[in-house]
């Protein structure tokens, strides 16, 4: 199958490309500002993705069975700060690629998130009605809309959680972002009543290879991690995975603190029925925690101590 990935340089992007190349399948990856090496990617391109003509030109070029969009603009920071361009990114590029993919008769897949949910009457189902707090949040909900008016027959829209894995940056992920810290002696306060379903981004791609294969699975699917904990549980976790001290790790409440007023206490999802309908199965954190490393930038520190 020939699959066009955006975000390729990306968390997820760059676990995908691994995934489906395993399954002989050839990926072009576009990337945006990242000049790395991506490993399973069969040809990778250059691309601006605010530019819809460069954008629609690469599409029609490739002529793929499958459309997989992995960009995003995906701090929900910044798409407060840069609502126009992250529109761009989240709502109109997902709109454009869901029409070319109708057009080219090929199937498009696209990336939600559980934070069109506002996290206080968890688990959420996928058919449960959202409730955004969030520019990010407004945006996904947006682009989910676009996406299957446009061509609900051709598309799959994947909510997904916090994603814990290896990045091309290294410093993408929560355990890549709490070792850079703790490589610096910084403490790292973590929200005992924050909760989410952390998924490893190598399993969230072999759920999306196998919708690529599939046929009958369109519409809007919860996929996570098979158990839900706070911040702080996986910190901990994170910390006696590497065999280091949690002492920089501070026990903290959302509750107690004011600019955490509108983040999502408990984002945790029905699994069904899509956990029902794939050979991948959704893993615990344990898990997960077995495929993570210490990025390349950080191993000096980390052989030294
Ligand atoms: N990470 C999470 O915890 C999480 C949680 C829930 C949902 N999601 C969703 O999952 C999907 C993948 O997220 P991720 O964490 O893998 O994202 P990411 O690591 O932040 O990667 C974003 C990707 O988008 C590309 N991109 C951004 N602007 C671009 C532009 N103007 N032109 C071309 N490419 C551009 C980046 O390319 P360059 O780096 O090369 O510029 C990168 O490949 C997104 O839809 C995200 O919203 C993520």
């Amino acid at each position: 199958m020939k699959i066009l990935l955006t975000g390729a340089s990306g968390l997820l992007g760059s676990a995908f490309a691994k995934a489906a190349s395993r399954r002989k399948h050839g990926v072009i990856g576009i990337v945006g500002s990242f000049s790395g090496q991506i490993d399973g990617l069969e040809s990778k391109r250059k691309i601006d993705l605010l530019d819809r003509f460069a954008t629609e030109r690469k599409v029609l070029e490739v002529f793929p069975d499958v459309i997989v969009n992995c960009a995003a603009f995906s701090y929900p920071s910044r798409c407060e700060e840069e609502p126009e361009k992250s529109n761009r990114l989240n709502v109109e590029l997902p709109a454009q690629l869901a029409s070319l993919a109708k057009h080219l008769f090929a199937k498009f897949i696209h990336i939600s998130s559980e934070q069109v949910f506002d996290g206080h009457n968890p688990p959420y189902r996928r058919t449960d009605s959202v409730s955004v707090i969030n520019h990010y949040a407004k945006q996904k909900v947006d682009s989910e809309q676009r996406v299957h008016e446009i061509a609900a027959e051709f598309a799959t829209t994947l909510r997904v959680p916090l994603l814990s894995g290896n990045s091309p940056s290294g410093n993408r992920s929560l355990h890549e972002r709490l070792l850079r810290d703790w490589s610096q002696g910084k403490e790292t306060p973590l929200f005992t009543d924050e909760r989410r379903q952390v998924c490893l981004v190598d399993n969230l791609a072999d759920v999306l290879v196998e919708l690529c294969e599939r046929n009958d699975l369109k519409g809007i699917y919860h996929w996570a991690g098979s158990e839900s904990l706070s911040r702080y549980d996986m910190g901990t976790k994170i910390a006696e995975r590497f065999g280091l001290s949690t002492e920089l790790i501070v026990s903290a409440k959302r509750d107690d603190q004011a600019w955490a007023a509108n983040r999502q206490p408990d984002l945790s999802m029905d699994l069904e029925p899509l956990k029902g309908l794939l050979k991948t199965s959704p893993q615990t954190f344990d898990q997960q925690l077995e495929s993570l490393i210490v990025p390349v930038q950080l191993r000096a520190w980390y052989n030294s101590i």
